[in-house]
């Protein structure tokens, strides 16, 4: 499996291939998703819901993020990986964003970041697209500014709120970002922006793109705490480690496990020497 660039991920838009991608935070799931023939992986700062139990995304800090970046890009090196910036990281100036997304190229070898907002962040997706790096954007619903929104809610639900959303999807791409990430909003609103950008639009809760990503612990059935509306699972994941974890407490506790074949034996005749 060769490593999508850019020009790989534009060219499947042109050609109406849809890319698919979702979220990971560790090795084994990420190697897995390689395996699989995911298209790129997100790590995404939702591993603060996903990983440390937050009730949302803004205290989750660029450690956090770099750390987990750095476990995917170890398990997967033939996949387009995207480091999502953290609240914080690039709202008080270009200069730290700036700084910070290379920290994400630096430290943990991404292939590109992705940050929140449109017309408001349009200086920072240039200055990070000036120093030579690859910008996703991410308009609609963006969960790092749930407090401004009113919650985690559809957006662009009226007309008015369409043109914002669209107006910070135009900005996004005049910025010079390579793609545009498009959350929670209703598809009309999605194929106006699909329509009219040249570069590769993705959603999550946005209906049809030129791609799809979902929260992996979701498509699994692993997250417990809330399902939004536009998540499909795939699979009962959770219930396989209840059965998992229920039969390994049993058989521990009637000395069924361990046995015979799980253990070490002594060197020949080493066991008789201990008594002697
Ligand atoms: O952090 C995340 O998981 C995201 C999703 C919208 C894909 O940004
Ligand atoms: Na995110």
């Amino acid at each position: 499996k060769k490593k999508l660039t850019r020009f790989d991920l534009q060219a499947m838009k042109d050609e109406g291939k849809r890319a698919v991608w979702m979220t990971a935070y560790d090795y084994v799931t990420a190697q897995l998703a390689e395996e699989a023939g995911m298209d790129m992986l997100l790590v995404g700062d939702s591993l603060g819901m996903a990983v440390y139990g937050y009730s949302g995304t803004v205290p989750v800090t660029m450690d956090q993020c770099l750390y987990h970046c750095e476990a995917v890009r170890r398990a997967a090196p033939n996949t387009f990986v995207i480091g999502d910036m953290p609240f914080g990281s690039y709202q008080a100036g270009t200069e730290e964003a700036c700084r910070n997304a290379i920290r994400f190229h630096k430290e943990a070898g991404v292939d590109c970041i992705k940050l929140e907002g449109g017309v408001r962040v349009a200086s920072v997706i240039r200055a990070i697209c000036d120093g030579g790096m690859l910008v996703m954007g991410h308009v609609g619903l963006t969960p790092q500014s749930s407090g401004a929104l009113g919650g985690f809610r559809a957006q662009g639900r009226t007309a008015d709120s369409a043109r914002a959303i669209i107006d910070d999807a135009r900005a996004v791409y005049n910025s010079g970002a390579f793609s545009l990430l498009v959350e929670g909003v209703p598809p009309e609103v999605t194929k106006i922006i699909r329509d009219e950008l040249p570069i590769p639009v993705y959603g999550i809760g946005a209906g049809d793109c030129d791609g799809q990503v979902m929260i992996c612990s979701d498509i699994l059935g692993l997250f417990q705490a809330f399902t939004p509306k536009f998540v499909k699972r795939y699979g009962d994941v959770a219930g396989e480690y209840r059965k998992v974890f229920a039969a390994y407490i049993d058989e521990v506790r009637r000395g069924v496990f361990p046995s015979d074949e799980h253990v070490y034996r002594m060197v020949e005749g080493e066991a008789a020497k201990l008594t002697a």
